[in-house]
């Protein structure tokens, strides 16, 4: 848990000292305040990620040369600071004072978050998507995070390959070569990727039906069909899809070579969500299809706590407002119950739960202008 958050020249936080509470952490504020800037640095020293995509230099507070989020960490096993320091549209991360990196962090903690642009991944574009079932896949074990940063890079050499013919820069025959040597491995990897990929959706499967049962009232069927070229994949069998891998880039080179990059591989899978037997993309309602993914990041919960035996934090930006009272009121009911830290951000302060459901310390940030400008706690009792 998150036991002090420090911002300096971060967004539109001069210097803001936060001592979040281990339960229950409310910011709350008119439009443009800076909430969502507080959840912002909390997922960047989570996850080394960005929640919205800009550049390092628009985290840094205007007109200033670097900016920084200092965080003191704890879990069961450790005690760790934390440290980023944005500066030049760089970013450098310290953790306990020595260099490391955003895979080292994600390896220390994990977190789920919730903004609206998440909940309308179902017909965003499918890179977001994939970042969902990877999400997923990351959380199973570490081993797949480095085998994942192994085929970014080979991914990275082998663009360069092709950009290198596109632009002139090889011959054909230099660059068959050089396809000649990385093929085999990038076919490996690619492939090692798919099978955890589905493996681990149809280990999260029983859990995502328990959530969709819970928020469609057992009213539909909803299925995760994993799609590479063209073709639906449920089960993992290594000799077929390195076969599928094998004859995609094949048949794809020619394209590859006058395009100047990969369009075979993992980074061009995507996942259908099937609503009652339709493609939730065309089929759902926009309602739906958030409730869909409300209940994928829900099981996403559960399997984590499963897998890990503790619960992953919470970030939840502004998620009210884009769902129905029903709705608002069951996910909160589930969420606020679990023992992990979690972080929510709202213009109003209506949780649709009466004090009584809600069993645990509550601390409620008001944030004004870039600043906390008051700070309450209420206890509920346990
Ligand atoms: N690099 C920066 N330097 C200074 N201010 C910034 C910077 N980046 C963003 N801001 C300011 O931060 C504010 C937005 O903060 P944030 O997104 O946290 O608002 P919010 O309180 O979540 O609002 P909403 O309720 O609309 O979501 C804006 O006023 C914006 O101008
Ligand atoms: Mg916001």
């Amino acid at each position: 848990m998150i036991e002090e958050l420090l911002l300096y020249n971060f967004r539109n936080y001069k210097t803001l000292r936060l001592k979040p509470s281990e339960a229950i952490n409310i910011f709350i504020g008119q439009n443009g305040q800076g909430k969502t800037n507080i959840l912002e640095a909390i997922k960047v020293i989570l996850s080394s990620e960005k929640l919205r995509s800009c550049e390092y230099r628009d985290l840094i507070f205007k007109k200033e040369e670097s900016g920084s989020i200092i965080s003191k960490i704890k879990n069961n096993q450790s005690f760790d600071e934390i440290k980023i320091i944005f500066r030049e549209n760089k970013k450098t991360i310290l953790i306990n004072d020595k260099p490391s990196n955003g895979p080292q962090l994600k390896k220390k903690w994990s977190e789920v978050t919730f903004t609206p642009d998440s909940l309308n991944i179902i017909k965003s574009t499918p890179e977001l998507r994939r970042q969902l079932i990877d999400e997923l896949m990351f959380q199973t074990s570490n081993e797949s995070l480095d085998r994942y940063q192994k085929f970014k890079k080979i991914l990275l050499n082998r663009n360069k390959i092709l950009k290198n013919f596109k632009e002139g820069k090889s011959t054909l025959n230099e660059t068959n070569k050089l396809l000649r040597i990385i093929d085999p491995l990038f076919t490996e990897v690619s492939t090692q990727i798919t099978e955890k990929r589905i493996k681990t959706l149809n280990e999260f499967k029983p859990y995502f039906d328990v959530a969709t049962q819970n928020i469609f009232n057992s009213e539909s069927q909803v299925e995760i069909h994993y799609q590479a070229s063209g073709k639906k994949l449920n089960q993992v069998d290594h000799n077929f899809i390195h076969n599928l891998i094998e004859n995609r880039i094949l048949e794809l080179k020619s394209a590859e070579l006058s395009i100047g990059h990969s369009l075979v591989g993992p980074q061009k899978h995507d996942i259908d969500f099937i609503f009652d037997n339709h493609n939730a993309r065309s089929y759902c309602s926009q309602g739906q299809q958030r409730a869909l993914i409300l209940a994928f990041k829900m099981a996403q919960i559960v399997y984590h706590y499963r897998l890990r035996g503790y619960y992953p934090i919470l970030l939840l930006d502004d998620v009210m407002s884009e769902l129905d009272e029903y709705r608002t009121k069951e996910i909160f009911r589930f969420l606020i119950q679990l023992p992990t830290q979690i972080f929510i951000t709202t213009t109003d302060l209506n949780l649709n739960l009466s004090e009584s459901e809600i069993k645990k310390e509550i601390k409620i940030f008001k944030i004004n202008h870039g600043s906390i400008v008051s700070e309450r706690v209420i206890q509920c009792q346990i």
